[in-house]
Order: C-alpha cells, then structure tokens, then sequence
C-alpha cells in the first residue's frame, strides 16, 4: 500500500507531496482508497462532503467503530501526515481478519477529504461539514489562490457541490472514532526514562486558528522614492513577524507567519500590499486570545509609524479539544499504558470529537519534524502502531 501511494502527488524536486483537494493528485488518492476497499471485498461509500468510506458489516446497523484519516497533504508534505492512519487502517482490518476476530460491531475506515485546509484556507473541510461545523454557504464561498471556488473546484473533480452539509445521521451510526496519525513532536522519542514506545495516546489539542493580516501601503519606486516618503507594509509585516515570536515565547504559546503574499512583488518596487497569514496555538483558549490580540496590537502601533493600515481577519478556529476520558483510559489499558500526551495540530479527530466518542492514536516520530519532506517514521514502528490499532479495534469491536 505504503509504495502503491508513494509517486502520487509526490513533486521530484522537492520530494515533497502536493496531494490538494479535488486536484489530480487527489482523484488518484481517492482511486487508490476505492481500489483498497474494493480489494477486500468492504462496502465502499462516498459520503455528501466527498470523504469516502469502507465498511466491514452493516453501515447502517449504529454503534459502528470507525478509524481512518486523510490522505490530502500540506504544501511540500511527507509521506505519513494522514496516509499513515489510513494505511494502518487497513493493514489493522487485515490483522484481525488473519487472526480470524469476529466483529460484533460495524467497523469502517474513512478517508476525510481535505484535511490539511492547503488549498482553500479553512483545514478540516470534510469532517467540519459533516460534523455541522462549516455551513454551505460560508463553504461554497472559499477560494483557492487562483480565484477557483470550492463548488467550481468540486465539480471540476466529478462531485457534486450542492449535496454538501451535515450529516448528522452519518454520526450518529458511529460509537466510537479513532485516527492514527504519526506524532509531529518528539515526546515519544524522548527516551531519557528508558522506555520504549512506539506508540501513544492523545489527550487533548491545544485550541487554534489562521489569521489573515493585510499590510496596506503604497507601491513605489525602489530607487527613488526618499526613505521618509514611503509607506512601506513590508516593514510593518517584518516587525510583526519579530513581535509574534515575542509574545508566543512569553505567553508559552506557538505564533507562525509561513505564508505571504506581496504586490506586486518585484524587486524595484516597494510593496503595496503585504499579506501574511499567521498561525498559532496555545494550551487554553484564553491564553492565544490574548496572544492574537497583542500581535494584532502590535502590528497596528507598528503601521500608524509606517504609515501603513493593518487589517486582520480571523479565517479559521478550533476551540480547545479534550478527547473522551473513558475512551483514552480505555485505549491505554488495552495498549499497556502507553503515554498519554497533548498535540498541537489539529486533526478531524479534534473536529469529530464534539459529536462522537473519539480517541487518537500517535506513532513515533524520531526527528519530530512534520509537514516537511523529512518527516519520517522507522518500520518497526510503523508495525507497531498497526498492531496497536489491530488491538483497540480488536478491543472494541469484538466484544
Ligand atoms: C494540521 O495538520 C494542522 O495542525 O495545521
Ligand atoms: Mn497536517
Ligand atoms: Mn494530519
């Protein structure tokens, strides 16, 4: 499967994947998860919002477990970011089957259509919508970077942009959730207690948002404009780059300008406008209000000296995410009492949480690094994480 998914979206200078929603690479994803769920003989669906499903038993018989997670990617992504749940997922279904488990319960494996939110803006698109958590109308107005509309989009991609919304009858069919996913952090690597473990729990995921900071300035000419007549965004943007840094250190919180945009980006000309798109994560919802709001503070105080106007725009937000306690205390015992530790990306375990007992389960990691072409995870513990999947599916399907 691993080597099957491996060319598609994969850019060959970068080594990095750009698998985009409702894109080519994406539709060959899709493909690949159909061509799965058909191999096995699984019932395959495609829900209203486009994530797909495959199921062992009755769909429509309730309480069904359910694991899975996406295969779309961020820009230049690796490998394991979503695909490794999915993956998993079936390499699990096929262990339990070889062990000849009987379920009692449906069970099903999901792929959740655009996760990583890389090309519209918004992550999470697919559970949000079904979880009732993006509505039709603010969805259909989402834009890609070239003007193209999530309905355009859609339809380009063969699914209908019209059937999209909640899908509240899907989740409540659904007892329990799980999504594996490779850790973007290196608290199971850390080895300094002596333990081996491949595997952990999640307790919770810190709350967290985009914000669109428009920088507007004045064009101009770089070689003959005096430096006192400029009214330059780009300084502003650069010093509220510096003071985010700041205030997310001070605040013990994450802030993150990776994205911008400048016009008319020449190399001549000082900008008109900048456009940064700031990230950031803390552990309570209080403490990144305040985080966001000091950045925005300083980036405006910072344009009145540049003469620049700074408009900010939430585009995103997750509220804090703490997963169900029986379940999590459940999945640790089955596993032997792994580690039990907070994350803070986001997932659709964080979205589907809200409507449905969800757990999620994290494989090790050894550099940390993720949403990069370096992240990477050993076999074993790729293994590892299968046969633990194997276990809690075992656990909580089959008896
Ligand atoms: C998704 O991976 C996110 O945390 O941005
Ligand atoms: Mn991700
Ligand atoms: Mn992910």
């Amino acid at each position: 499967m691993w080597r099957d998914l491996a060319p598609i979206g994969r850019n060959t200078t970068t080594n990095g994947y750009r698998r985009y929603a409702w894109t080519a690479a994406d539709t060959d994803c899709r493909a690949w998860f159909q061509a799965q769920t058909e191999a096995r003989g699984l019932t395959y669906e495609l829900d209203r919002n486009g994530n797909q499903w495959a199921w062992l038993g009755d769909p429509t018989a309730g309480d069904a477990v359910v694991t899975g997670s996406h295969l779309d990617s961020v820009p230049d992504g690796g490998a394991f970011d979503g695909p490794l749940g999915v993956v998993s997922s079936f390499a699990a279904l096929d262990e339990l089957r070889a062990r000849g488990a009987h379920p009692t319960k449906p069970l099903a494996i999901v792929n959740f259509g655009d996760e990583e939110g890389a090309r519209f803006g918004l992550a999470c698109v697919g559970s949000r919508l079904t979880a009732g958590q993006l509505d039709k109308d603010r969805a259909h107005a989402l834009r890609d970077a070239d003007g193209v509309t999530l309905p355009q989009a859609m339809e380009r991609a063969g699914y209908d942009p019209e059937a999209i919304g909640p899908d509240p009858e899907r989740l409540a069919r659904i007892g329990a959730f799980v999504e594996l996913h490779i850790e973007q952090g290196r608290a199971l690597d850390d080895t300094t207690d002596g333990k081996d473990t491949p595997v952990g729990v999640a307790s919770a995921i810190w709350p967290h948002g985009r914000w669109r900071f428009d920088f507007h300035g004045e064009a101009n000419h770089a070689g003959t404009t005096r430096l006192e007549d400029r009214r330059d965004p780009m300084l502003t943007y650069a010093n509220t780059v510096l003071a985010a840094r700041k205030k997310a250190r001070t605040a013990g919180a994450l802030a993150t300008f990776g994205k911008v945009g400048v016009e008319p980006n020449g190399v001549n000309a000082i900008a008109g406008l900048v456009r940064g798109w700031l990230d950031s994560r803390a552990p309570d919802e209080e403490t990144l209000a305040a985080v966001v709001g000091e950045i925005e503070r300083a980036a405006v105080e910072r344009g009145q000296r540049d003469g620049v106007d700074v408009r900010v725009t939430r585009e995103s937000f997750t509220p804090v995410v703490e997963f169900a306690h029986d379940l999590r205390d459940q999945l640790s015992g089955l596993l032997g009492g792994v580690p039990v530790l907070p994350t803070g990306a986001g997932h659709d375990a964080g979205i589907l949480s809200a409507s449905v007992p969800t757990a999620m389960l994290f494989v090790r990691n050894p550099t940390g690094v993720s949403h990069s072409p370096a992240e990477t995870a050993g076999e074993d513990d790729c293994l590892a994480g299968v046969a633990a999947l194997a276990q809690v599916l075992e656990g909580l399907a089959c008896h």
